[in-house]
C-alpha cells in the first residue's frame, strides 16, 4: 500500500472527468464523493474502471428536485455537460444511473440510510448523510470516500481508519460485523474474497461473526457465490480463501464435496493424508505455474472422488481406487448445482480430473513411446495442462522420491515434445478403415475387424511398425492369415487398385 495525502489524491483524480463531476455537483449544489474500491484500489496501486459516486443533498434541494433522485440528476446533467462521448443510462428503481465515458464506467447514487424492520428482511431506504452511507458500507477498507467539490478537491473521508486496516492488512466490518453480514450475507464471501486478494487477516470479531452467520448464505443466489468463488480462486494464493471457508463453516453449505475431502482417518497406527490440504496445495502449485480459472477448477477437483473411493484393505491399508472415474462422474454435478458453465470447459475439467493420475503413472516406470503416445491421444490438446496438474499435484514430504518423481517426470515431457515433433498423434487415425477389411476378405461387420484393426494400432503405438499405410496393411495381412482370414482376391492386385 502506498500512503496518499488529499494533495496526492487531489493530483491522482486530476482528470478531466473527475472535474467535471465535481463542477457539476457544485452548480446543483449538492456534494459528491468518489467511494468504495476505487479508493481503495488508489491506495493499493490496483487500476479500476469502475468508479462509484456518492451524491449528498440537502434536504431543501431535494425538495426542489421532487421525485427526481440526486444519483439520477448528477448523472443526467454530467451527460449533458460531456457531450457526444457520454452514455448515460438511468435504474430508476434502484435510483442509480450510470455514465459511460471514454472506456469509464460511473455509477452514481444519492447517499442512503438503511434500516432493517425485525419482520422484514427488505430494507427501508432513505435519504441520507455521508455519514449514514460510509456506515452500512461492507468493509472499513471499502468505506472510503474522496470529495470531488472544487473547494475540497481530494479530501479523503476516513470514518473507520480504513487506511489503517489497509497497512496492518486487516478485514473488519465499520459496524457490529453481525449486523453486517446479517444485512448482506454475500458480505461474507466478500470478506474471505479480498482477505485472499490482498493476503490479509481477517480481524477476530468479524470472523467469530463469520461462523456465527454462515447459515444466512442459503438465502443468497448460487450466482453470486460463484462470482466469489471464482475471483478466490483467481487469487495468487487461492488456499487462503478455502481454509478461511473451512474455519467458518461456509465451506460445508457451500461446496459440501470439497468440505467432505477435510480429516484423516487412522486404523491400526496407518492414517492416510488429508485430501482437503492436499487439494489446497495442488491448487496453489498451479496458481504458482499460472493456470487459469479452469486448470484451477481441475486442481480444486482432482482428488473429489476421494471420499466415495476410500478403503480399507488389510494388507495396502487406505486406497482409493478409481477415485479418478468417480471424480470425473461427479463433476458435472458440481457444475450444474454452483451455475458453472456446462459446455466445452466443463468436458476440460471432467478430463484432467479423470486423467490426472496418467502421467506420473509413466513417470514412475520406464518411459516408453507407446505410453507417452497413448497419453498424448487422450489428452489431446490438454496434455501441456495435463503435464502441469499433474506435476503440481507432486506433493510428497519425501524428497528424494520427490525428486525422483520430477527427474522422470522431465523425461516424460521431453519424449512428450520429441513424440509430438515426429508424429501427430492427437489427431491419429488408424490407416486401415474396417470398411477395407470387409471388402479384401469378403465377410460382414463381425468382431474380428475391429481385432485387426486393433492389432494394428497397438503395432504402431509400440512402435513396432512405422505409421504409414503400406507397413499397416502387410501387419494387417500378416494378422489376418494368423486369424484363418483369407482375401477374396490376390492382394497384389487390391494393393494396386487401391491407388
Ligand atoms: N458494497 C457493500 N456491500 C456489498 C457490495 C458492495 O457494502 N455486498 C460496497 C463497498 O463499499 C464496495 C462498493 O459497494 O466497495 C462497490 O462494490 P463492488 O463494485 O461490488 O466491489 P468493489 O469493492 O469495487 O470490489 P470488486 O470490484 O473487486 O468487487
Amino acid at each position: 500500500m502506498r500512503n496518499l495525502t488529499d494533495q496526492d489524491l487531489a493530483h491522482l483524480l486530476d482528470t478531466p472527468i473527475f472535474h467535471q463531476i465535481g463542477k457539476t455537483a457544485d452548480e446543483m449544489g449538492v456534494e459528491c464523493y468518489v467511494v468504495g474500491g476505487y479508493v481503495r484500489d488508489l491506495f493499493l496501486e490496483r487500476p479500476s474502471q469502475d468508479i462509484d459516486c456518492v451524491v449528498v443533498a440537502s434536504q431543501s434541494v431535494r425538495e426542489q428536485a421532487g421525485e427526481e433522485r440526486p444519483g439520477i440528476q448528477l448523472a443526467n446533467t454530467l451527460g449533458k455537460r460531456l457531450g457526444r462521448g457520454a452514455h448515460v443510462s438511468v435504474f430508476r428503481n434502484f435510483g442509480t444511473a450510470q455514465v459511460k465515458y471514454h472506456g469509464s464506467e460511473i455509477e452514481f447514487v444519492g447517499a442512503r440510510r438503511e434500516s432493517y424492520s425485525h419482520d422484514s428482511r427488505k430494507p427501508i431506504i432513505e435519504d441520507g448523510t455521508l455519514e449514514d452511507d460510509l456506515d452500512r458500507r461492507d468493509f472499513t477498507i471499502n468505506a472510503l470516500a474522496v470529495c470531488l467539490n472544487e473547494h475540497r478537491y481530494g479530501q479523503l473521508v476516513d470514518r473507520f481508519d480504513g487506511l489503517y486496516d489497509m497497512e496492518d492488512g486487516i478485514i473488519a466490518t465499520p459496524l457490529d460485523p453481525d449486523i453486517t453480514f446479517s444485512d448482506d450475507p454475500l458480505r461474507m464471501m466478500r470478506c474471505i474474497r479480498f482477505a485472499t486478494q490482498l493476503n490479509f487477516r481477517i480481524e477476530d470479531e468479524t470472523q467469530a461473526a463469520l461462523s456465527r452467520n454462515a447459515e444466512r448464505i442459503k438465502i443468497i443466489s448460487r450466482e453470486r457465490i460463484i462470482d466469489e468463488l471464482n475471483k478466490i480462486l483467481l487469487s495468487p494464493i487461492p488456499s487462503i480463501g478455502f481454509i478461511e471457508l473451512s474455519r467458518s463453516g461456509l465451506l460445508p453449505l457451500i461446496f459440501p464435496e470439497l468440505a467432505a475431502l477435510e480429516g484423516v482417518e487412522v486404523r491400526n497406527g496407518r492414517a492416510h493424508k488429508d485430501n482437503f490440504y492436499h487439494t489446497l496445495e495442488v491448487l496453489d502449485n498451479v496458481a504458482t505455474m499460472g493456470g487459469d480459472l479452469w486448470l484451477r477448477w481441475a486442481a480444486l477437483l482432482h482428488d473429489i472422488g476421494k471420499p466415495k473411493s476410500k478403503r480399507w484393505e488389510p494388507v495396502a491399508g487406505w486406497t482409493f481406487h478409481n477415485h479418478n472415474y468417480l471424480g470425473q462422474r461427479m463433476v458435472s454435478s458440481i457444475f450444474r448445482r454452483m451455475k458453472l458453465p456446462m459446455d466445452e470447459r466443463m468436458a476440460y475439467v471432467e478430463k484432467l480430473v479423470l486423467l490426472h493420475m496418467r502421467p506420473i503413472a509413466i513417470a514412475d516406470e520406464i518411459v516408453t513411446d507407446s505410453a507417452v503416445r497413448r497419453l498424448l491421444f487422450e489428452a489431446g490438446e490438454d496434455i501441456s495442462d495435463l503435464m502441469t496438474l499433474c506435476e503440481a499435484d507432486i506433493t510428497s514430504k519425501n524428497q528424494t522420491r520427490k525428486q525422483q518423481f520430477l527427474d522422470n517426470f522431465q523425461l516424460v515431457r521431453q519424449k512428450l515434445d520429441d513424440l509430438q515433433a515426429r508424429d501427430n498423434y492427437r489427431t491419429w487415425k488408424n490407416p486401415i478403415t474396417g470398411e477395407e477389411i470387409m471388402q479384401i476378405f469378403g465377410i460382414p461387420p463381425c468382431q474380428e475387424i475391429g481385432q485387426l484393426k486393433q492389432a494394428v494400432k497397438d503395432a504402431i503405438w509400440d512402435s513396432l511398425i512405422p505409421n504409414e499405410y503400406q507397413a499397416a496393411r502387410d501387419y494387417m495381412f500378416a494378422q489376418a492369415q494368423k486369424m484363418g482370414l483369407t482375401p477374396v482376391q490376390d492382394p497384389s492386385t487390391l494393393e494396386n487398385s487401391k491407388q
